[in-house]
């Protein structure tokens, strides 16, 4: 069974994946999905900038696009490229909707700098007052 360690160092792991030329800072992700298994995902960027996937997103998009729709937790992880990360590193907002659309509010957010070193969120901490699949039609 894979822990919240096991998550946090395949989100280190993939740092080592992102494509970061402009800003040079590195994020990775592990995203747990409820049948167990586990989609990573790095940060792709662009040079229109605007084109830029984060890790969350790759990893979310990942699992949708291999038939996975049910998650219970995701790691997150990012710093600086080519250094261990000194800060937490949080979900950009487009990256909370996209977990709201997928996951429920007890959905784990873990929050590393190592795996000694962490925080766990509920989804719903990290957005309150959000607008869902639940809300349309109402
Ligand atoms: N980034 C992520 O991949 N995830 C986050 O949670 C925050 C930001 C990326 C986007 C961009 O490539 C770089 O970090 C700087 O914003």
């Amino acid at each position: 069974m894979v822990d919240r360690k096991d998550l946090i160092n395949m989100a280190l792991d993939m740092r080592s994946r992102s494509y970061v030329p402009y800003s040079h800072f590195a994020v990775g992700a592990a995203l747990l999905c409820r049948d167990g298994k586990v989609f990573p995902g790095c940060n792709i960027e662009n040079s229109s900038f605007g084109a830029t996937n984060c890790a969350e997103r790759t990893a979310f998009f990942s699992a949708v696009a291999d038939g996975e729709k049910k998650f219970s937790a995701i790691a997150i992880v990012g710093g600086p490229e080519g250094k261990a990360p000194s800060a937490l590193c949080p979900p950009c907002g487009i990256c909370r909707q996209i977990m709201l659309e997928f996951c429920s509010d007890d959905f784990e957010v873990i929050l590393a700098k190592n795996p000694d070193d962490y925080q766990v969120f509920q989804l719903s901490e990290l957005i309150p007052v959000s607008f869902g699949p639940g809300d349309l039609g109402k």
